[in-house]
């Protein structure tokens, strides 16, 4: 949140006052940085399943004090639900209720995580009930935190294990601060590629990232980010944003490239500056964006097209180039939004590009996949950036505070978090996926 409201709910005597008017109070969120630990407090791990002693090795060794069925009175940082061995709905009763006074015992900024399998056609109806009464679960326990904790789930297909790189790598990311403004929301880990990183603090060492409309907003922060996590970063931005793309630029030390996404040679472009400055392409982050809402009552072709055109078409042009120059573990990363979900008044033609974006994603991974890439797509919620700033300041207030547990918009930086972690080589077997980044919200741009 931008304004001044958060920091006069939370401090000094405006505090006492705010809670003695029982105005919402949103709280701080615990976002990430390097030097911090990976929970805010010791992790009590609940349920059972066939690798958890290997498992809880493994957070051990990311330094993590781990407590087995029990963890008396100590307050708790996080709380990780082991549920992908159950078979009738019956079977939650122990593990939620005593997931339940586990939950008073958290610490501000901790974390619940679940570990599940999906409920499919193919199951016997117990088994899909309680995979799907799970789903259920999580989104509810997300909307009960407080103090800017969260709840989210990793969902086990296709008999990966919760050793596969990509559901530690997930378990990692929704831990740390990395995930502070996901919130109810569930990564589906779909087989056992990709590697987890020597040092999680740099997943992205050696990579070569593009992003585009980078000059400002989510894809300045995006670029920070990708920089900060180990990449040799281009930016990109239309001619006229120039000048502080080039001041995003020298701040991470990363190259520049004047250009219009919708450009008929935009993958040429961007091909031929990436390796030709910088010797690879490893990472594409689809950002650029644009909104011309209007209802569609009184919509024009300009509106209508030129949205498409930069938040869709842009993307799918350039896909195909780069998926026909054979570009090996190329991963991309897109920009969807939860009006592609959800819809919003006066976006019809947003929300036709965004939930463009989603059906790409998705209908793309198995092309990527061919040549060990991957494709993805963030869909954040509400942002506070300049595109949401035009917002009437009350719509914008109503957009914050109806967020149940979080009340207050996203930052630029929690939706670069995700993308840095999608766009990790770590994060292959994610392929196809579409994360919301949206404080547990279906409001937004
Ligand atoms: P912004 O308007 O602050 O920045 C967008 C950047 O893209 C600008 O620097 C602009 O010059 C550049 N750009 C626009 N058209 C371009 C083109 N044809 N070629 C190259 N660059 C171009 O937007 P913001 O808020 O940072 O959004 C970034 C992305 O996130 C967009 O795709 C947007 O749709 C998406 N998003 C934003 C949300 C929010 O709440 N701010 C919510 C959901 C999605």
């Amino acid at each position: 949140m931008t304004d001044k409201y958060m920091e006069l709910v939370n401090t000094g005597a405006t505090k006492k006052l705010a809670k003695l008017l029982g105005l919402p109070r949103p709280p701080r969120l615990r976002r990430y940085s390097e030097q911090g630990p990976l929970l805010p407090g010791p992790l009590l791990v609940l349920g059972n399943s066939a690798r958890a002693q290997e498992l809880s090795d493994t957070l051990v060794s990311w330094g993590l004090d781990v407590c087995r069925h029990d963890a008396g009175d100590a307050k708790l940082g996080g709380l990780l639900l082991l549920l992908d061995e159950l078979v009738h709905p019956e079977e939650l009763s122990p593990i939620m209720l005593a997931a339940g006074r586990a939950l008073r015992q958290l610490l501000p900024g901790a974390r619940v995580v679940s570990f599940s399998r999906p409920a499919t056609a193919d199951d016997e109806p117990a088994v899909a009930a309680v995979r799907q009464g799970i789903d259920g679960i999580m989104r509810s326990v997300g909307r009960e935190m407080r103090g800017g904790a969260t709840a989210n789930g990793i969902v086990l297909e296709n008999s990966t294990s919760i050793l596969s790189p990509s559901a530690l790598a997930s378990l990692q990311f929704f831990f740390s601060g990395r995930s502070a403004y996901v919130d109810g929301q569930f990564l589906r880990v779909r087989n056992d590629q990709g590697v987890l990183p020597e040092d999680f603090t740099k997943p992205l060492t050696g990579k070569v990232a593009v992003v585009t409309g980078a000059a400002r907003g989510i894809g300045a922060a995006i670029a920070k980010t990708l920089a900060r996590d180990g990449a040799q970063v281009v930016v990109v931005d239309m001619p006229q944003a120039g000048d502080s793309l080039v001041k995003v630029a020298n701040a991470i030390g990363a190259t520049t490239l004047q250009l219009d996404v919708t450009a008929a040679d935009a993958a040429q472009q961007i091909m031929d500056h990436a390796i030709g400055r910088h010797g690879s392409l490893d990472l594409v982050i689809h950002n650029a964006g644009i909104t011309r809402d209007k209802l569609l009552a009184n919509m024009d072709a300009g509106r209508w097209d030129s949205v498409i055109a930069v938040n869709i078409a842009s993307q799918l042009r350039m896909n195909e180039a780069f998926l026909k120059a054979g570009l090996p573990n190329l991963r991309i990363v897109s920009l969807a939004s939860t009006s592609g979900i959800a819809g919003n008044r006066g976006q019809s033609n947003y929300a036709a590009s965004k939930g463009g974006v989603i059906g790409m994603v998705r209908s793309s991974a198995k092309l990527f996949e061919t040549n060990g890439g991957s494709i993805a797509a963030v869909a954040p919620g509400f942002i506070e950036t300049d595109m949401t700033s035009k917002i009437p300041l009350g719509t914008r207030t109503v957009a914050r505070m109806v967020l149940p547990s979080l009340m207050q918009g996203g930052l630029p930086q929690d939706v670069a978090e995700a993308i840095s972690f999608l766009g990790s080589d770590a994060a292959a077997g994610l392929n196809g996926q579409v994360l919301r980044v949206c404080g547990q919200s279906l409001v937004g741009a």
